[in-house]
């Protein structure tokens, strides 16, 4: 007989969990769970099934015991992790939610798998300096077309994100041999997500990111010989996905305008979907940005934002968030990036969209609003910030741009 024991995690959503000791071939089964004993039933064969695919490799014919974590979401399985094989695997294709292990076992309660995360606050650098000097430590994430490395402490959870500068997109050494145009030169990457976390002041909450050098890994792409690498080291968010697993009316409108404020602030050009982890404590649903590769750009393009038309976005900006844009400082913020190495026609742009969503919430303006400005209705078509960009031109004290970028916000009302 092969006996399997699964023990399942299941019900994201209110944070039980459920236990299940499953022998196949016997037909017993042991389950506690009052609330979804009937979804528990319906997808309970496609579980095993899964679990046993899972399980099909060398000792497939021996008494095997398999954890698996069950993701699940709005009464939908999203799929299962096996602890023993470290894989995860969507139950149906059509789910764009991310394949990504997350966190040490499934994605219940990730909060209370944060631990290791408090522990280090102070010392980020020198624990994960130190697990880089251990052989498995390192793992480079499938997901993405830059080199992005997770990096493990010593319990196995994911503690850091470290991104090589010369592992990015379009980079030498970049791992992964996809063919696609990066949105900027390779080199740059990771001084912007240091810049984002900098710029950001944990009001969107960008983990915290340093830049990292002489980092010296096996892991790592190192090409015919190993080579200290430089690169950005952000704290790995225990998530339970990205933006694209859920609908958008589960966040926050102080989230979705938190973010959207930093985007307009970096001109990020990559804010997709994915590059918003989505944690999960209780029911409470929060987004936590990331990947800030494609921000702080030195030549305006064309920008997408994915919450751009979330209802959220079209909603007005609370008072304490209008009094916290009205205290931004584009000087102040010129200056932070000025001594992390960041261009200066990246800073100038910084500065001018800066100034623009100031003066456009300072009128009444929503995010989506001013969302609209900053991006292209057509790839070809120059946007209202592009506009702005050319009155600018040559003008360089504050006031004088602030004043302008009101007289051009009062002139689009008209
Ligand atoms: N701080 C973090 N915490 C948890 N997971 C993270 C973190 N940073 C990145 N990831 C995971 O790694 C994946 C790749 O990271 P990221 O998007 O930063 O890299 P990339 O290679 O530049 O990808 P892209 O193709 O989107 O440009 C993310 O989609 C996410 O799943
Ligand atoms: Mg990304």
């Amino acid at each position: 007989m092969h006996r399997i024991v699964l023990i399942i995690t299941v019900n994201v959503d209110s944070g039980l969990t459920l236990l299940v000791n499953f022998f196949v071939g016997t037909s017993f089964f042991l389950y506690w769970d009052v609330v979804r004993f009937q979804l528990m039933v319906i997808r309970l064969l496609e579980i095993i099934e899964l679990a046993c695919g899972l399980d099909s490799g060398e000792d497939a014919h021996r008494e095997t015991v398999i954890k698996v974590g069950v993701i699940k979401r709005c009464g939908e399985i999203l799929g299962i992790r096996s602890l023993k094989e470290n894989s995860f695997k969507k139950l149906t294709d059509s789910l764009t939610c991310s394949d990504q292990p997350v966190g040490q076992f499934g994605l219940v309660n990730v909060h209370n798998n944060v631990s290791s995360q408090q522990q280090y606050t102070e010392s980020f650098q020198e624990i994960v300096r130190l697990r880089l000097t251990v052989e498995d430590s390192v793992e480079l994430c499938k997901e993405g077309v830059g080199g992005t490395y997770f990096i493990r402490d010593e319990q196995n959870d994911f503690i850091a994100v470290f991104k090589p500068c010369d592992e990015e997109p379009g980079a030498l050494l970049n791992p992964k041999n996809i063919i696609k145009k990066p949105l900027m030169p390779p080199g740059g990457g990771a001084i912007r997500e240091v810049a984002a976390y900098l710029l950001d002041k944990n009001r969107a909450g960008v983990p915290e990111t340093v830049f990292l050098r002489n980092v010296i890994h096996r892991q790592l792409n190192n090409g015919d010989r190993m080579i200290p690498k430089t690169g950005s080291l952000q704290r790995f968010v225990p998530n339970i996905g990205n933006a694209g697993c859920m609908g958008s009316s589960i966040f926050s409108v102080g989230d979705v305008h938190n973010i959207g404020l930093l985007d307009i602030r970096l001109l990020n050009l990559d804010r997709n979907a994915e590059n918003m982890l989505i944690t999960k404590n209780g029911n409470d649903f929060r987004l936590v940005p990331i990947d800030h590769t494609y921000s702080l750009p030195e030549t305006f393009g064309y920008i997408y934002y994915e919450w751009h038309h979330w209802r959220q976005a079209k909603i007005p900006f609370s008072q304490q968030t209008l009094q916290w844009i009205s205290n931004l400082n584009p000087e102040a913020d010129a200056k932070i990036l000025r001594e992390l190495g960041i261009p200066e026609a990246a800073i100038t742009l910084m500065k001018l969209s800066t100034i623009l969503l100031k003066a456009a919430a300072s009128c009444g303006f929503t995010l989506f609003q001013i969302a609209s400005l900053i991006t292209r209705r057509r790839m070809t078509e120059p946007c209202q910030f592009e506009k702005f960009i050319a009155l600018a031109k040559h003008q360089y004290s504050l006031g004088v741009l602030e004043q302008l970028a009101l007289e051009f916000i009062h002139s689009l009302k008209q």
